[in-house]
């Protein structure tokens, strides 16, 4: 718990404006979280004194910019405990580290008939690169089914892993229903039959402290907008077996060790997943984020999002003729509901016209959609910096919008 919370609403400069004459109620952190003011100096001061591009020059300027890169991947490393830092990859989010082990493994792991095992809680950059591989490849998407509670039936596990399943694709948790899947249990049957695991974390990193050896996931992705770093980051960290075995997604400068006219030899981990320029000032920029979420601490933040997960969820239930659709044991961050007779956009017109931000539609997660039989969903989700003010803010709005739509 924190001592003053306000010190640390205090460092996101974009909370402390108005909208419509309001003051902002931000609650739709899992679309992308706000940025402190340590990571906005961050970028401002590498472009300002230090832009030169990385792994390629002698001078002063490209020297500092590499040190300051492979400092960044040593953070990561440390931030979800791997045991190498050239098993942590630099990728422009979640949804390119997904596409790029979904392509790699595809091209070499997988033949006609072999099964790729993801869950109907997925969001949609969890699913469709796996579609169109398995369209590729001939192979077949199996889906972990939803419970009316919003949690994965593990009931069926033991019949879906089967000995043609090549891998499990997994969310930590889920972006439209907040709901923390069973991922160690999951990870536990999968290498019981020796499958590989992908844990999609892009929505877990931000909440829960997360220890890739611990969880022996072989893959484990996210992004860095959502952990309250820059746009266009993201990491994709993979056992050091698993990337020596791949063959790279994208091809181009700095992936390569030989190249000559007839053929191309590829460089080491993990520059041989690094093709062209990085958006190396977005890793120095997610660096600081993750070390200024270290100064706060994990635990503290997991404490008080849970409280304030719990207040909201408490406030919620007290309205009237609302339905709720993240109503799983174990949650986090993101709420979903509607009221049933108004469609989620107008509702969340209105919050907006009160100064309350969330996000309305299928949340890129259509399939769970598709399960509740509804076109989407109003979701409120919260970060680090937020507090009771908002979430009172937000439940005020929704009486209003409620009588409003009624
Ligand atoms: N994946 C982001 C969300 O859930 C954009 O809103």
């Amino acid at each position: 718990m924190f001592d003053d919370h306000n010190k640390i609403r205090n460092e996101f400069p974009i909370l402390h404006q108005q909208v419509h004459g309001t003051p902002l109620a931000y609650l739709d952190n899992a679309a992308t979280t706000q940025k402190p003011q340590c990571v906005l100096d961050e970028v401002i001061n590498w472009y300002t004194r230090c832009n030169s591009n990385i792994h390629r020059a002698v001078h002063y300027l490209s020297q500092q910019a590499t040190e300051k890169y492979e400092h960044a991947r040593r953070t990561i490393q440390q931030f979800i405990n791997a045991q190498h830092t050239h098993e942590i990859v630099f990728t422009h989010g979640t949804t390119e580290a997904i596409n790029t082990i979904a392509f790699s493994l595809g091209e070499t792991e997988i033949q006609a008939g072999d099964e790729i095992l993801v869950s109907q809680i997925e969001h949609h950059a969890n699913i469709v690169p796996w579609q169109l591989m398995a369209e590729r490849k001939n192979a077949r998407l199996k889906y972990i089914p939803l419970t009316t509670r919003g949690e994965l039936d593990l009931t069926v596990l033991d019949d879906l892993l089967t000995k043609k399943t090549k891998i499990v694709a997994i969310n930590h948790v889920s972006n439209a229903l907040g709901t923390i899947n069973p991922i160690r249990e999951i990870i536990q049957k999968a290498h019981q039959q020796n499958i590989p695991v992908l844990i999609d974390a892009a929505q877990s990193v931000q909440h829960l402290p997360i220890d890739v050896q611990e969880l022996d996931c072989e893959f484990l992705v996210f992004s860095g907008h959502k952990i309250y770093g820059p746009t266009g980051i993201g990491v994709m960290y993979g056992k050091e077996s698993w990337l020596d075995r791949l063959p790279p997604y994208q091809s181009g400068g700095d992936m390569v060790d030989v190249v000559t006219m007839e053929k191309t030899t590829f460089n080491e981990l993990p520059l041989k997943f690094e093709a062209g320029t990085t958006n190396y000032i977005g890793a120095v920029g997610l660096s600081r984020a993750v070390e200024y979420l270290n100064e706060i601490g994990l635990q503290n933040i997991q404490s008080h999002e849970s409280r304030l997960y719990k207040y909201t969820m408490a406030k919620l239930r007290e309205l009237e003729n609302i339905e709720i659709y993240s109503n799983a044991t174990e949650s986090t961050a993101a709420i979903s509901f509607n009221f049933p007779n108004a469609h989620p956009s107008d509702v969340g017109m209105i919050l907006d016209k009160l100064g309350v931000a969330v996000r309305t539609g299928t949340h890129c997660t259509q399939p769970i959609m598709q399960y509740f039989n509804i076109s989407g969903s109003v979701r409120a989700s919260i970060a680090v910096y937020n507090n009771t003010d908002d979430i009172d803010q937000f439940i005020d709005a929704l009486n209003r919008a409620g009588f409003m739509l009624q």
